[in-house]
Parts: C-alpha cells; structure tokens; sequence
C-alpha cells in the first residue's frame, strides 16, 4: 500500500515528484524512491524511511535536465517485506528499461514470478511489484501502453499502476482496477497521482480514472482507454480544495491543526444544507425525499473512525427518523451474506472514499439491490462516484493519519441525515426539526469554548500520559462511541494501551483492572442517563480508581468526585458528542507530544486502508 505520483513535463522532474510524495505521504512511509529520465538518461533514488531522506539523497545526486523530462515515484507502506533500500521502489525488468510504481495487491504475483522465472528472469527485490516489470518486459513488442494493456489481462487483484519506458516515447502509462489514480492537467505538462492531494499544489483540474481504466499521458495529451480497448471520453472536473488549505499555518503538527479547525469546519460542512427557515437541504445531493420516504432499515458500514462516526450516527437516524439502523464493520459486512433489498438504505462512510473494505461493502450492498449513499470527504473520491448518491463531508484535506475533523463533521453530516430521513418519512414535525437545526448550528460555538481550554486538557493529559499500563474509557448512549474513538485515537498516537466499555458493562469484566494504576476516563455530560452515569462512577472510586471525567461547566457533582475534570459546555444529548470528543483527541495530540512521537505519521498506520 503506497502513495503514487508520476510527472512529464519541462520543470525539474526531482522538485515536482518531491513535492508530490511529499503530499501523499500519509499513504506509507516505510520506504519511498523515485525515477526520472531526462536527456536520455535515466537515474533512480530509493530511501528507508520518508521523503525527507530521500531529498537528502537526492541532492546529491545531482541530476541534470534540460528539456523534456519524466518521472514515477512511490512512499510504501510495507505489507510483506521488510523495508530495505533493495526492497524500495520504484522496480525494474531485468534490462532496466520498464520501471514500475504500483499501490494495491496484486494476488497472483507468486504463480506469476514463478512463470518468469522459468522463463529465465532474474529477480533482484523481494518486492512484488518488481514482477511487474518483468511482465511487461515479457510482454513488450515496442509499445509500452500495448504491453501494460496486455498484461492487465493477467494480474488479478486491485492496484494502480505507473509505469515508464527509459528508451520509448516520452510517456507515463497508468492502470488501475480497485485503487484509485488521478491525473491533474497542467499547460504543456501532467501529473498523475492516487490522492488529488499531491495534485493540487500544481492544478485544480482533475480527471479521475474509474474501475478498469487505463492512461497514456504525454506533457501535451491524456488518452484514457478502458481496459477492453475502447476509448473513454472524460473532461477534467474542477477540484475546490486549495493547496493552501494543507498547509501547517504555524501549527507544529497537522493533528492540532485539524482539530483546532473543527469549529469552522463544521461550519463549512453545515453551510447551505442547515437553514433554519428552509429546514435541512440534502435533495440537491441526495436525491429526492420520496427515494427514501418507503426505507424500513438503515445499514451503516465503515472502518476505523468513520465506523465510530455511524455509531453515534445511529443515534441519530433512530431517534430522529424512528428508523431500524445497524452499523457493521465493512471489512465483517462484505463477507457476511446480509439481509438486504430495495428498502435498505446503505451508508458507506469513509473520510478518503477509497477505504478498500468500505468499496467492497458498498459494491456488496448494491449487487444486492441496496439503494447506496456514500459520506466521504474526498472530492472525486471511488466511493463518492461509485455511490447511488454522495454527501461531502466539507472539512478540506486532512493530513494527519488520525481522523479528527473529517470525525466531527461525518457526525454533522449523520446529523443532518437524521433530520433529512425524519422529514420525508414525516417522523418530526417541521417545528421540531428547525429546533434540532438550531442546536446543531450552536455546535461550532460551543466548540470554540472546548477549544479556548486547551491548556487546561494540555495539563490533565499530562496526568493521563504518566506511567500507566491501561486507560479505560468509558461512556454511555450516544457517549459510548465517543470512548471507543477516545481509546482509538489514545492507541494510535500515543502507542498506550487503552480500550472502551459501556460504562455499565465494566461490572462483567473490566472492572477487575480497577485500581490506582488505571486511569478510568469517564464521558459524564448532563444527559438522560447522567444518574447511571454518577452510578458507575462509585463503583470505579469504590475500587480507587483514578477518574478523569468530561462534565458539563458547572457539575459540581462530578467535580467533587473525580480526580481530574474537563468541562465542556452543557449542551442537548444530541450535540454532546461533539463536546466530549474534542478532548479527548487533545489527550491523544499531547500524548503523542509527551511521548515524543510524530502524532501525524504514527507507525505502522496509514490513511486511507486500500487493501484488505
Ligand atoms: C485508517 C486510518 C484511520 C481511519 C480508517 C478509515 O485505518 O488510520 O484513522 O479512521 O483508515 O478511513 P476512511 O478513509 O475510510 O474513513
């Protein structure tokens, strides 16, 4: 799994993929190297780690060009091999003449090196895409998009794939089936690359390949042809996302910058679709209210934090809409054989859209005659146009691994679905629902206060971050999500070990961790089960466990019982769970600061999961 770019064009290719990899880094950083052919010559710069050191790398190798030049690179994240300079791509044929850069699986790589073997290629790299270059080296009769068509006939799998030819045509051929590629226009130059962020800094404009599509781009030309030979006709779309928008803007690290931004946007998110005289404007992305007027059940279908969003997404179709809802894992959903038809609603959430079990459950729910809605951040993204319809979350790019602001604002977005389906399925009246549009609207202020007291949550995360084993978070209803993205963010950044419980649940088994060495943080806003909650608090102090609780400003209750506080306005249930997240991504941010580790690039992580 990787970050893929590739350039053709008259500026310093080594600048223009630098700045690319750079942006789609995210993506895996265990390995990365680049290839670039210039006045005939072609030169390859692999690194072990990150981009900045293949920079380093590169600056001393000194590469001169003086016209056209072109150039793929790759950052991995490794799914078999240990990271090696040998092992890092991009990869060669055994003539050195066709290079490759892939991100995906291909499955039947092993019968495929064990077929050239036998045919005499030599192997250098455990890497698998190496095969690749072998197989197009076997297949090339002196057209390089001819032999990359030739061999898609023989990979199975879901990739991406760029490949060059050092002594062809100046071109770069791409491929993909089941992993995303775009291609950004330029003026007399082009970019391709699998995330539109590493497209930005150079155009806005965008052509997305679709399933089984493949490229030639030439610095003059783009020529998409699917992979049974027809040509396809597509016009680049314009991209809104500034490059600018992905800048650190003095923060030290994109987590803080993305959490800091929430209020604003979830004011993006709300904007146009929350109007308090118009009531919630959905049909305009959606669809019209009477596709969703006869839904009997609702399926949600995500992984990670987005799976954790639809979680308290439930709450929120349920108790506005008073419709049946489930939420599944996607990667335990696509292989389950679910009851579902054309009364099922089907929500594939996903911060990037290309999430390879959220695909594989969407495309499960709609062979299955599913009605398909996709909620994604990513413009352009395979799961927003694959879907039956597509709301976008608007929280602009999100760098850091962790999801944080594309979190609240699929919350928003779940929100205003609730009150969408509640609507056409005349479940509230148009009063009620312009009373819960005028919550939802306060929720950004109510953020900015939770943000204003970050000093103080600096403070008590300091206290949570000391030498404790375990934390257990705990939380009830609609908090109860918010824990488990508590423990989730806490595990990722900061490498502790933390999980979440119902509150009331702790009594079957985890309350036998309970003592002064676990830290128990306690989601305790003034909500309908506040009592229940006071409850499960005596029975943690009872065994002296060391409390750290988010109440509401004010609860003099909780204060007098806990050992550490953080308050957050009070605010309605529903509107909780966005108060009482936002802390908790702060503990996880300082952590990680604590601890001395790179809250954006945590390791072993990467965003956006395209293989299974
Ligand atoms: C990866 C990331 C998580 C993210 C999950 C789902 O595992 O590390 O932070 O929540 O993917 O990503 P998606 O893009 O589908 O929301």
């Amino acid at each position: 799994m990787s970050g893929i770019f590739g350039y053709i064009g008259r500026r310093h290719p080594s600048e223009v993929l630098l700045r690319g990899l750079r942006e789609v880094q995210h993506k895996g950083y265990d390995a990365c190297g680049i290839a670039i052919v210039s006045c005939g010559e072609t030169k390859i710069v692999r690194a072990v780690g990150g981009v900045s050191l293949l920079e380093t790398k590169l600056k001393q190798a000194e590469l001169i060009v003086k016209e056209l030049a072109w150039g793929i690179g790759e950052t991995l994240w490794v799914t078999r091999a240990r990271p090696s300079e040998r092992n890092a791509p991009p990869h060669q044929d055994c003539t050195g003449q066709f290079i490759v850069v892939q991100n995906g699986i291909v499955e039947n790589l092993p019968e495929l090196k064990g077929r050239l073997a036998s045919e005499g290629h030599h192997f250098q790299t455990e890497a698998d895409t190496e095969v690749l270059a072998h197989l197009i080296e076997s297949r090339f009769k002196g057209d390089l998009f001819k032999a990359v068509q030739a061999i898609l006939q023989e990979i199975k799998g879901s990739f991406a794939i760029l490949a060059i030819c050092t002594a062809g045509s100046s071109q770069l051929v791409a491929a993909q089936l089941g992993s995303p590629l775009m291609i950004g226009i330029g003026q007399n130059e082009n970019f391709i690359a699998s995330d539109v962020l590493a497209l930005l800094p150079f155009t806005s404009q965008i052509i997305p390949l679709s399933e089984g599509e493949s490229a030639t781009i030439s610095n003059q030309s783009v020529k998409l042809i699917a992979f049974d030979g027809s040509p396809v006709l597509r016009d680049a779309e314009h991209i809104a996302w500034s490059a600018d928008s992905a800048g650190l803007k003095g923060y030290r690290h994109y987590m803080s910058k993305e959490i800091f931004e929430q209020p604003d946007v979830i004011r993006d998110t709300l904007r146009g679709r929350a109007d308090i005289t118009k009531g919630v404007t959905l049909e305009y992305e959606i669809g019209p209210a009477e596709i969703f007027r006869s839904m009997k059940h609702v399926v949600i279908v995500g992984c990670g934090s987005s799976r954790h969003a639809a979680l308290v997404g439930e709450f929120f179709i349920e108790g506005f809409a008073r419709l049946h809802v489930d939420v599944d894992y996607a990667s335990e959903f696509r292989y389950r054989d679910p009851l579902l038809g054309p009364d099922t609603l089907v929500v594939g959430v996903t911060q990037s859209g290309e999430t390879a079990d959220t695909l594989a459950a969407m495309q499960r729910a709609r062979d299955k005659g599913a009605f398909v809605l996709s909620i994604c951040n990513v413009p352009g993204s395979t799961a927003a146009r694959t879907a039956d319809s597509a709301i976008y979350t608007r929280a602009g790019p999100e760098i850091a691994v962790p999801s944080t602001k594309t979190f609240t604002t699929e919350l928003v977005v779940f929100y205003l679905l609730g009150l969408f389906l509640a609507s056409a399925r005349a479940a509230m009246n148009q009063d009620d629902i312009r009373g819960r549009l005028r919550l939802l609207n306060r929720v950004p202020e109510q953020l900015e206060r939770v943000l204003d007291k970050c000093s103080a949550v600096e403070a008590v995360a300091g206290r949570l971050c000391e030498d404790y084993p375990h934390v257990l978070y705990l939380g009830r209803g609609i908090n109860f999500p918010i824990a488990l993205e508590g423990a989730l963010k806490l595990k990722q950044v900061s490498y502790l070990s933390a999980e979440a419980y119902p509150s009331a649940e702790i009594k079957h088994g985890p309350i036998a961790l309970v003592d002064k060495r676990t830290p128990v943080v306690l989601l305790a806003p003034r909500d309908t089960v506040y009592a229940k909650t006071l409850a499960d608090l005596e029975e943690v102090k009872a065994r002296d466990g060391l409390v750290f609780a988010m109440a509401a400003e004010g609860d003099r209750e909780i204060t007098g019982r806990t050992d550490y506080v953080v308050q957050i306005p009070e605010a309605d249930p529903f509107s909780n769970p966005f108060l009482t997240v936002v802390p908790l991504q702060l503990f996880a941010y300082y952590a990680a600061v604590l601890h001395g580790i790179d809250a954006d690039r945590p390791r072993n992580l990467a965003k956006g999961v395209i293989v299974e």
